[in-house]
């Protein structure tokens, strides 16, 4: 089986007008296609940092990714953002729902980059939308949903181009215990399907869930527990 994910030595530093926070330290970390893994930590260890740099979405200050055969140091901005349409789904800690859109359009958007037909786009939105259980919400922007519905929102834009890997932030955090559990019902209905899965979460419950489970503190992992199944 080859790696989805390979982190090497990978270090993260924001630079800010103040301070240099060193944000990652180190991390050394393979995860195989197909895998179930949760992360958990304190607030302010490095989860959404380290789940970016899992995403493409930010570049380590220094060490090595790897997504599939793809070196991610020699790879231009152009080709990243060709894998990380085709290939990621990115559920945001903060949603990073665009107001003036409403919910469909919000989840239409990963397939308008990809270039998907107008009529396909808004099928496979309703599609995703129904799913989360928020077809019935398509045409409210997201000042007029709940926080769980913006959640789901989110979640929806995430699976709609059928990522092979989903990579979660707090995907649950803001939804009560039966929606949480849907929603976790859902992903675990994508991952047997194939997809490799990535969620940070706070909640033991959920991260228990996991046949993978991280602990980072830090900025460093402190431990990676695999249960049997
Ligand atoms: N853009 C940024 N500029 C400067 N510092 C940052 C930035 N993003 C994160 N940090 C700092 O890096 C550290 C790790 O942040 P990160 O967001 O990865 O934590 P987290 O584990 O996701 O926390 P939480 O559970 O609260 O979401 C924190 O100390 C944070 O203040
Ligand atoms: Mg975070």
């Amino acid at each position: 089986m080859s790696a989805a994910i390979a982190l090497e030595a990978v270090h993260k530093h924001y630079e800010t007008g103040h301070a240099d926070v060193h944000a990652l330290r180190g991390i050394d970390l393979v995860i195989e296609r197909g895998e179930w893994v949760s992360i958990m930590g304190p607030s302010g260890s490095g989860k959404t940092t380290l789940l970016e740099i899992l995403g493409c979405l930010s570049q380590p200050s220094s060490g090595r990714v790897r997504l599939g055969d793809v070196a991610l140091e020699g790879a231009n901005s152009d080709a990243l953002a060709a894998i990380r349409g085709r290939e990621i789904g990115f559920v945001f800690q903060a949603f990073n729902l665009l107001p003036r859109l409403t919910l469909e359009e919000n989840v239409a958007l990963p397939l308008l980059y990809q270039r998907v037909p107008r009529a396909e786009r808004r099928e496979r939105a309703i599609e995703a939308l129904r799913r989360v259980q928020l077809d019935h919400r398509a045409e409210h922007r997201p000042a007029e949903a709940s926080g769980g519905e913006r959640q789901r929102a989110a979640i929806a834009r995430a699976l709609v181009n059928r990522p092979s890997l989903i990579l979660a932030d707090e995907p649950t955090g803001n939804l009560d215990t039966v929606r949480g559990q849907e929603i976790l019902g859902l992903m675990e209905e994508i991952h047997q399907a194939g997809a490799t899965l990535v969620i940070v979460t706070h909640d033991p419950g959920i991260g228990a869930q996991a046949p993978r489970c991280l602990k980072i503190q830090d900025g460093e992992l402190v431990a990676d527990d695999r249960r049997p199944r």
